[in-house]
C-alpha cells in the first residue's frame, strides 16, 4: 500500500499547505458490471477487497477510489446538496456540535478524508461562536489532491485564511507519516463520509488511535444501515435509481455515483463498526450488542455517528 504524504507548498495556507500535484483525471470509474482492473505483469494475485459491489485486488482499490474523487471533486458540493436535499449540512452540524470543539480550551483536531474542509470549518466556527475560541486548530488530511484543492479554494473565502488555524495535508489515512503526525497529538479525530472508501478500516482505526492523545475522541460520520424495512426499501429505490441519474445529469458522471451507493451498502452495520472501534482500543460507551447507545443514528440510520475515546 502506497502511503502518500506530501506537504503542500506554502502558498496554500499555514506552513503545511500547498498546491497538490496535478494528477491524471480518471473519469468514468468502472462499476460492478465492468471488468476488474488488471494486475501488472508478473504480479502475484493478492487478497481482495470490495470496490462498490465489485471484488478487486486490495492494491487496486486506492487508485479506483482516487479516480472517483478526482472525478467528483469539482462538482462535489453541488452533488451533495442535490442528492441529500441539503441534509448533509445538518448532519455535519450535529456531528460537530456533539464534539463540542473548544469547550475546554483550544484543541488540536485532525479531520481525515477531509476533502473540501466541510468539517474543519464547522469545527472552527463552533469553537469561535460557542466558546469564543480562536486558537483551536484543524489539520485537514486527504489522500486526494483534487479534493484538497477544492477545500483550499473554499478556505480562501473564510475568515480562517491567513490564520494558523487550518492546514491541508495530503496523506493516506491508513498510514499517516509519524514525522508529520506524531503519536498522542490530537484531542479530536474526525472522519466524515470517508472511512467506507478506504482499503483497510482496521488500519485507519489503528492510526486514529495512535495520533490521538489519551482521552482524545475519535468520531466518524458515515452512511450506514437503515433499520426500518419500509424506509430501507424506499431508500434503496432512491439510491439506485435517482443518485446515479443525478450524477449523470449534474456531473456527467454516472459511474462514480453508482460506486457511491454501492460502497454505502458494503459498509459494516452500526454494531459491527462499533465493535471494530472498540477492538482498536477505544471506549465506545453504551452497549454494542444492541441498545443503540454506542452510536447515534441520523434519519433512521441513513447516516450514523460513532464515537470512541482513546483509553
Ligand atoms: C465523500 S468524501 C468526504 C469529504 C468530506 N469529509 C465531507 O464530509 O464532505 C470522501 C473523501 O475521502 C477521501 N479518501 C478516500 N480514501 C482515503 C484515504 N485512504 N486516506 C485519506 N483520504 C481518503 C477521498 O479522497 C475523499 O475526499
Amino acid at each position: 500500500m502506497r502511503a502518500i504524504s506530501r506537504k503542500l507548498p506554502s502558498a496554500f495556507a499555514r506552513s503545511r499547505v500547498a498546491c497538490p500535484p496535478a494528477r491524471v483525471r480518471v473519469r468514468g470509474v468502472h462499476t460492478s458490471s465492468d471488468r476488474s482492473p488488471s494486475l501488472p505483469p508478473n504480479a502475484t494475485p493478492s487478497s481482495t477487497t470490495h470496490f462498490g459491489f465489485r471484488t478487486v485486488p486490495e492494491e487496486s482499490k486506492e487508485a479506483l477510489v482516487r479516480g472517483v474523487f478526482d472525478s467528483v471533486a469539482s462538482s462535489y458540493d453541488l452533488m451533495n446538496d442535490a442528492m441529500s436535499f441539503g441534509v448533509h449540512r445538518l448532519w455535519k452540524d450535529s456531528f460537530v456540535s456533539l464534539l463540542r470543539p473548544g469547550s475546554s480550551g483550544p484543541m488540536r483536531c485532525i479531520d481525515v478524508a477531509g476533502g473540501t474542509g466541510d468539517i474543519a470549518f464547522r469545527i472552527l466556527d463552533h469553537a469561535r461562536e460557542t466558546h469564543g475560541d480562536r486558537e483551536t486548530r484543524v489539520d485537514v488530511v486527504d489522500i486526494n489532491g483534487e479534493m484538497l484543492k477544492e477545500g483550499h479554494e473554499r478556505f480562501k473565502k473564510t475568515m480562517y485564511h491567513n490564520t494558523p488555524q487550518v492546514a491541508f495535508i495530503e496523506a493516506n489515512a491508513q498510514a499517516l507519516p509519524p514525522e508529520t503526525f506524531p503519536d498522542n497529538t490530537y484531542d479530536i479525530y474526525t472522519i466524515a463520509f470517508g472511512i467506507r472508501n478506504v482499503t483497510s478500516i482496521v488500519d485507519v482505526l489503528r492510526e486514529a488511535h495512535r495520533v490521538l492523545k489519551p482521552g482524545g475522541t475519535f468520531a466518524c460520520l458515515e452512511f450506514n444501515k437503515v433499520t426500518n424495512p419500509l424506509i430501507a426499501q424506499l431508500y434503496d429505490q432512491y439510491s439506485f435509481s435517482v443518485i446515479p441519474l443525478l450524477g449523470t445529469i449534474l456531473a456527467g458522471d454516472h459511474a462514480s455515483y453508482q460506486y457511491l451507493v454501492e460502497s454505502i451498502r458494503r459498509f459494516p452495520s452500526q454494531g459491527d463498526f462499533a465493535r471494530m472501534i472498540s477492538n482498536a482500543g477505544f471506549a465506545v460507551g453504551g452497549d454494542i450488542e444492541g441498545d443503540g447507545c454506542a452510536w447515534r443514528d441520523l434519519w433512521g440510520g441513513i447516516a450514523c455517528i460513532h464515537t470512541g475515546v482513546k483509553l
